[in-house]
């Protein structure tokens, strides 16, 4: 049969978005309104990948049989949260050793300068003087490897991890300047509202998974009767006016349940304090309290029903993984390639 020399015009490739959750600990409020929640709404938009950052999670020591447990409770969380593993590549990050060979290969392409800047890599070296283990120091040349490998257009993260997109986007416009157009120049995504949620009991702080105290944040694993107690004991100030000034420190506590409240209800922060004008913040912190509890349950509900379906579990991630395995078996090649290695 005589082919038709026509050009075939390539369908336009939809953009890329790649993130992950590391499974070190309970999921946080935090880390659904900075960032699951988001991923859910793009699922539509872009071509997805989600994964479960367990090599990250090592860099502080962890409980083997707890790591392992937690990644497979952060898999169900995604779905259960509205993650659809029929649109999105979700997989395990050590499932793809092309994570850490494309992460040797950036180390090679990262300053020591640079790293020693990250904020992270401060705070947790103070958090963990015992065990300042290089892996900690060099985190975020994996992050750029985990994000670059899939030539991911964008990165939906919450604000503390925006230094970390920053730093990947330099070594990937470094090696691009050696090589040619290697990798494709990632964006962070910032959610409008809620893209740094701060802690309940020191609210000019990040509310994080680590805290000593777990008063200051909310696991999605939280008993509602705790989700609600811990809200109503949030730290917030004496003036006694529900009003939103993010600029103003001592209106952090308030600010932070506005904002809070304004993702579990589809509004803004100045339209919530707008509706409770006038009001006590006994009753505040009640209808904040509602507003997570009723938007938590119906995930709790999805997660208690998954979790329990290990098969299902297994088949999505390591369908992930195969997927994953495509995607950056392809971008490692080129490098290999660029790099001067002897590819087969
Ligand atoms: P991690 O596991 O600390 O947090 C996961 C996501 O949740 C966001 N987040 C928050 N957002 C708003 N308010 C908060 N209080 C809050 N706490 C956490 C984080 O910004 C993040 O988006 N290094 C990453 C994991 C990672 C990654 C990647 C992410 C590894 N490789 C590649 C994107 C792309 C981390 O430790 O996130």
């Amino acid at each position: 049969m005589e082919t038709e020399n026509k050009e075939i015009q390539a369908p336009e490739r939809r953009k890329r978005i790649f993130s992950g959750v590391q499974p070190s600990g309970t999921i946080t409020l935090g880390n659904y309104i900075g960032a699951i929640r988001n991923w859910v709404n793009l699922q539509e938009e872009y071509d997805c990948a989600f994964a479960m950052m367990d090599m990250h999670s090592i860099t502080v020591r962890q409980t083997p049989a707890e790591l392992r447990k937690r990644t497979l409770e952060l898999l169900a969380l995604y779905i259960a949260c509205g993650i659809d593993p029929e649109k999105c590549i979700l997989f395990i990050q050590s499932h793809n050793s092309a994570h850490a060979e494309l992460a040797w290969v950036l180390n090679c392409y990262t300053y020591m300068g640079e790293l020693q800047r990250m904020t992270q890599f401060k705070d947790k070296s103070a958090r963990h003087a015992d065990n300042i283990n290089a892996g900690l120091f060099t985190y975020p040349v994996l992050m750029a490897a985990d994000i670059l490998l899939y030539q991911a257009d964008c990165v939906p993260v919450g604000k503390d991890q925006m230094q970390h997109i920053e730093i990947c986007r330099d070594i990937a416009n470094r090696f691009n300047a050696l090589y040619g157009n290697v990798f494709t120049i990632p964006e962070g995504l910032l959610v409008k509202s809620g893209a740094k949620i701060m802690s309940l009991q020191e609210p000019t702080k990040k509310m994080s998974k680590s805290d000593p105290n777990p008063k200051g944040f909310i696991s999605m694993m939280d008993d509602f009767n705790v989700i609600a107690k811990k809200i109503k004991s949030a730290v917030t100030d004496s003036e006694g006016i529900i009003e939103y000034r993010p600029e103003d420190d001592s209106k952090a506590g308030i600010n932070n349940l506005l904002s809070i409240m304004a993702v579990m209800t589809d509004s803004n922060p100045e339209k919530v304090a707008e509706g409770f004008e006038g009001q006590g913040y006994g009753a505040f912190k009640s209808a904040v309290a509602e507003a997570v509890v009723e938007g938590i349950r119906p995930i709790r509900e999805e997660y208690d029903r998954i979790i329990k379906d290990k098969a299902y579990l297994q088949d999505i991630y390591r369908n992930g993984a195969e997927q994953a395995h495509r995607i950056a078996d392809r971008t490692l090649k080129k490098v290999y390639k660029k790099v001067g290695f002897v590819v087969e």
